[in-house]
């Protein structure tokens, strides 16, 4: 089956999904730009493999040869980024055209960027939810392979709202990764 690599940056609670859902692709590696984020804490127990690598004190360049090295060294083929909150470079991004993906907490193209949801409500909108997309050049502009609505209710504040949208990401992200190896 298809070897996925899954970036985060810190929960993982997405990577966990992925994880849980694994059938027609596995995940080979998990890596982190934050070596104590909770999630690589869960994916050592599960005893999948993992890689950190600080990006403090290091050329950005350097940072993520060592990423692409630890994700070639697996054998990984597609990189699922799972609350990775770091911008990848062009270079990167460039070498693997079109085998990234992302899931942002926000109907794209609304709400690029961060604080979606507090966005979404200032707004008033009746709507929120999730996107899985191909990641580009583009910060959250790359073409949209799924999306989840989920209501925002009156009294929402922008943590309920979150938590609502995160249990749809945890439907939409398997169901989307599981589509996109087959492909
Ligand atoms: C998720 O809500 C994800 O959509 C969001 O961060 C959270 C990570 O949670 N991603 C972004 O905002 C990307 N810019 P998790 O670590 O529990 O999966």
């Amino acid at each position: 089956s298809v070897k996925v690599g899954i970036l985060l940056s810190g929960r993982g609670s997405n990577m966990m999904a992925l994880v849980e859902a694994a059938q027609d692709y596995h995940v080979a590696l998990v890596a982190s730009d934050k070596p104590d984020a909770a999630g690589i804490a869960w994916a050592r127990e599960r005893g999948l493999a993992t890689f950190t690598q600080s990006p403090k004190g290091i050329p950005k360049a350097d940072y993520e040869a060592a990423i692409d090295a630890a994700l070639v060294e697996a054998g990984v083929e597609i990189i699922a980024l799972a609350g990775y909150m770091r911008l990848l470079s062009d270079g990167f991004v460039a070498r693997w055209a079109g085998r990234i993906i992302n899931i942002h907490p926000s109907l794209l193209p609304k709400y690029k960027g961060l604080d979606t949801h507090a966005r979404a409500i200032e707004a008033g909108d009746a709507v929120a939810g999730c996107s899985v997309h191909i990641v580009t050049e583009e910060l959250d502009g790359g073409a949209v392979l799924g999306q989840a609505e989920v209501a925002i209710l009156p009294g929402d504040t922008p943590d309920s709202l979150a938590a609502r949208v995160l249990e749809a990401e945890h439907r939409l992200y398997p169901q989307i990764l599981a589509e996109f190896v087959r492909r």
